[in-house]
């Protein structure tokens, strides 16, 4: 990628591609204190009232800088760096390759929790390590009630629901979801009724003394490129058919419409949705509809395959951070005979772990 200067104007030439660069996306980046705030990085004049028919006049390219005088006698230096980043379009989070994973996955991803970690490169490596597994564990986290709070909040902000800020997941009486009870949880990704889902589950182990209750989490994007591999006919009915998940309880009903297995722009995986105890699919042709069923009972069939589950127990102090839109969780049954079980969860959404980790890079010119 580089940049190339012909007749007052600026061309962008990549891979053999060369495109001219609009002077008026040249004029909006113009730096210096008199056009962009030093600390906040934003304009100090508003480019829609730039009504003149914007022109390059003068133009100059050295080393580092491209020197550009326009037509309403604005004079600047643009970093061509910026200017070529922007180009390649990188985006610190999605060039993070994910790393697909199964049952046999050893490594479970801890980091030890420290008072300033929000602030320390080791956030940093916990936040690349999340992205890449959808999930990740800090360990000795203070088990004072209601640290969860403290530990979203600072790394972004909490995403309040209608269960709180945060919610207590223990077995108690009348309860109105069957996470505050001892049955199992079959692998099942959270709240698929609201809009938007939140993006990130925290839970937070404060007492752990029954013998099971073991967390399990299985990785939606390796199911679902299982699925597109081997039952494409599956894969493709499950990100066409938008189905209602819904949520009812005496104060409020929630509904939210969406594919199975939501895709991009670039048919890539965007998000997962299965809690087959809330969904309820358009009433189709009988045909669609007899392989709507065979494609999700094969999908559940993999989520809930032990090929694909790992299982571990969070101990007092652990918590776990995972990615709604791609792992399943669930957990096995306890006896809440033998002592306490006792979690926090709440959610946070990816512009807090984004925000930090760009934030992190910046820090340390990672
Ligand atoms: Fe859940």
């Amino acid at each position: 990628m580089k940049l190339e200067l012909l007749d007052n104007k600026v061309f962008f030439e990549n891979e053999g591609s060369r495109k001219e660069i609009h002077p008026f996306w040249l004029r909006e980046r113009v730096s210096g204190e008199n056009f962009v705030d030093n600390a906040t990085q934003q304009r100090l004049f508003d480019p829609t009232e730039l009504k003149e028919n914007i022109e390059i006049k003068n133009l100059n390219l050295t080393d580092q800088f491209l020197e550009i005088l326009f037509n309403d006698g604005v004079e600047t230096r643009l970093k061509i760096q910026s200017i070529l980043s922007e180009f390649s379009n990188n985006n610190d989070v999605k060039s993070i390759d994910k790393i697909k994973w199964d049952a046999s996955l050893k490594d479970l991803n801890n980091f030890e929790f420290s008072n300033n970690i929000f602030e320390d490169k080791k956030m940093y490596e916990a936040l690349i390590s999340f992205y890449r597994f959808g999930f990740v564990i800090f360990k000795n986290v203070p088990i004072k009630n209601n640290f969860i709070v403290n530990f979203a909040n600072s790394i972004g902000s909490i995403r309040r629901t209608n269960f709180g800020e945060f919610f207590n997941v223990k077995s108690k009486p009348n309860p109105n979801d069957l996470a505050y009870t001892s049955l199992p949880l079959a692998p099942h990704t959270d709240n698929p009724y609201r809009n938007p889902v939140p993006c990130i589950q925290i839970l937070h182990c404060i007492q752990n003394q029954v013998s099971g209750g073991f967390s399990t989490l299985v990785d939606g994007y390796t199911v679902t490129e299982k699925l597109k591999e081997d039952f494409p006919e599956y894969y493709k009915i499950l990100t066409e058919v938008k189905v209602r998940f819904q949520f009812i309880d005496q104060s409020v009903v929630l509904e939210d419409w969406a594919e199975m297995i939501k895709l991009d722009e670039n048919k890539n995986l965007r998000q997962v949705r299965f809690s087959p105890r809330l969904d309820f699919v358009p009433l189709m042709d009988k045909e669609k509809l007899k392989l709507y069923y065979l494609a999700r009972n094969k999908i559940s069939e993999l989520y809930n395959s032990e090929k694909y589950r790992i299982e571990f127990k969070l101990m007092p102090g652990d918590l776990l951070m995972m990615d709604n839109y791609r792992l399943l969780h669930g957990r096995t049954s306890y006896d809440a005979n033998e002592g306490e079980r006792f979690l926090q969860g709440c959610y946070i959404d990816y512009d807090s772990t984004e925000g930090r980790l760009k934030h992190l890079k910046r820090k340390f010119n990672i």
